[in-house]
């Protein structure tokens, strides 16, 4: 089968399209047809290794897994003897950061792991996309204890993380105050902020405005920054370990007081999030956004693109 392979830590172009051995399942696991995956910012961190510490994960010396791919929409094409749940035809969507693998015409992957059948209406293309941005704002949102009538401010709300941000904390009730760039104001509206912060300008840090969770979906700003938005039990959470990895530090630091918090939360994902998703999905509550689309023969050009941190939303990758 073809796969995009890197054998070694580097640039986008570090990555190949060659072929190799199209996998078995095992008892346990479903065998996919890619028909959509996505080149994220998981993906490129994978394959840079710019942050040291994600080689503990990826392989300390060579990536572990040499076909990266975590999100992935497809057919299954038959399954192992075990599984019991799926049936060889059914479409599917899901996440596996466990061995990656979906920039290959073929992965598999365990029954029981982030996969479930695709949302009703929903091609590969959009399928593809519905799960990394939503699993992180998910797991920041629950953390922060996000409640109905909480006001919350979301910077980079036209990444992948912040786009689906904005649509979850519309869905669990609170009040969003957006901050994107000029070009979309009007995107970002449509996805449900009530207020929308041309970051081009103003400065969103000098509003005169208390929220209850202010999330740096991008990174771009600090603790030390929006510390004075927060309201008295207020909570920051960034998306990056900030200058000298010092959110680390300060959600040590800021978890031994009471008053405004620093969280640090690692992103999880199980079955059940992937199935929460397909239903705000289904019921029309989220929707990735999706920019540009490559095909597998243009996976460097993808690589490229995403590593600018300028997308806006997600890469969507097609096979077949
Ligand atoms: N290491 C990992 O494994 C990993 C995994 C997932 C995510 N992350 C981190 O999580 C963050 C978000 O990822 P993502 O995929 O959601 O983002 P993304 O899609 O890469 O996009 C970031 C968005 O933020 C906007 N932006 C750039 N500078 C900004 C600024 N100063 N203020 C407000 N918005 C700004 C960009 O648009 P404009 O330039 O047009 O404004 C772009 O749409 C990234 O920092 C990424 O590194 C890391």
């Amino acid at each position: 089968m073809k796969a995009c392979i890197n054998t070694k830590y580097g640039p986008p172009e570090v990555v190949r399209l060659t072929e190799v051995d199209k996998p078995v399942p095992k008892d346990n696991e479903l065998l996919i047809k890619i028909f959509a995956t996505t080149v994220n910012r998981t993906d490129c961190g994978f394959r840079s290794a710019e942050y040291f510490i994600s080689r503990f994960f990826s392989g300390l010396f060579k990536p572990k897994n040499k076909i990266l791919g975590n999100e992935f929409a497809g057919i299954i094409e038959s399954k192992g003897k075990n599984v019991t749940k799926f049936s060889a035809g059914e479409k599917v969507f899901g996440y596996n950061d466990k061995t990656f693998g979906a920039h290959a015409e073929y992965m598999t992957i365990a029954e029981v792991a982030a996969v479930t059948t695709m949302p009703d209406g929903f091609t590969f293309e959009e399928a593809a996309p519905l799960t990394e941005g939503s699993h992180y704002a998910l797991c920041d949102i629950r953390a922060a204890k996000v409640k109905a009538g909480q006001n919350v401010l979301v910077n980079g709300a036209t990444g992948a993380i912040g786009s689906a941000a904005v649509q979850l904390l519309k869905h669990f009730g609170a009040t969003v105050t957006a901050v994107c760039n000029t070009k979309n104001v009007a995107l970002i509206k449509s996805l449900g902020a009530d207020v929308v912060i041309d970051y081009t300008v103003q400065d969103f840090t000098k509003l005169n405005v208390s929220f209850d969770f202010v999330f740096d979906a991008v990174g771009k700003s600090s603790f030390g920054k929006c510390k004075p938005l927060l309201s008295k039990n207020g909570i920051y959470i960034s998306t990056e370990l900030g200058k000298n990895s010092e959110n680390i530090f300060l959600a040590l630091f800021t978890s031994l007081f009471d008053g405004k918090k620093v969280l640090f939360p690692i992103p999880t994902i199980s079955k059940a999030d992937v199935l929460f998703i397909k239903e705000l999905a289904a019921k029309g509550q989220f929707k990735p956004v999706i920019d540009r689309q490559f095909k597998i023969d243009e996976i460097v050009e993808a690589h490229k693109y995403v590593e600018t941190g300028q997308k806006t939303g997600n890469v969507v990758i097609t096979l077949n």
